[in-house]
């Protein structure tokens, strides 16, 4: 079996996106991420985006190099980068969260694996990240 790999990165939002394009962008990463083995989901909050990919580890680097270069984002910051044991987003080719709670993804059947939410990681960085937009917000206030 390929070793499991995750990525997690943090970007800031070059322009905010609206529901629709944010539901193209779902639906074309759920289809492209389906066919390499990648799960995973991406948290939006209309400044910045904090994603999490896991799957193959090859694969993975190879999506973020993309992802990287993408215009719709700048100043990717890598936050986590390395091997896991398991998924914690198995059900999810690509899940996006929005900071009004309200989640976009395919279909309603799936729900996370109880884990995954609660993965004190993943808390400790959502509520990282969260802090990190509000003390942003704060110094950019005009
Ligand atoms: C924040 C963000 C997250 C993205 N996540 C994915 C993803 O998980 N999977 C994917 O295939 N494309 C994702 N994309 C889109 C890629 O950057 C890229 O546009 C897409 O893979 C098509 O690349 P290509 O035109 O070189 O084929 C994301 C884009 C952004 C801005």
């Amino acid at each position: 079996m390929k070793r499991l790999h995750h990525l997690i990165y943090q970007s800031r939002v070059l322009r905010a996106l609206s529901a629709t394009e944010l539901e193209r962008l779902r639906d074309q990463s759920q289809q492209a991420n389906q066919r390499a083995g990648i799960t995973g989901i991406l948290w939006y909050d209309g400044q910045r985006f904090l994603h999490i990919l896991e799957g193959p580890g090859a694969v993975v680097r190879e999506l973020f190099a993309r992802i990287r270069l993408d215009c719709r984002h700048a100043d990717v910051q890598v936050l986590a980068n390395g091997p896991i044991a398991q998924r914690q987003f198995q059900c999810w080719e690509m899940a996006i969260l929005r900071r009004s709670g309200r989640l976009l993804k395919q279909g309603d059947s799936c729900e996370p694996t109880p884990d995954a939410l609660a993965d004190h990681t993943l808390q400790l960085l959502l509520q990282d990240f969260q802090h990190t937009v509000l003390s942003a917000a704060v110094r950019y206030r005009p």
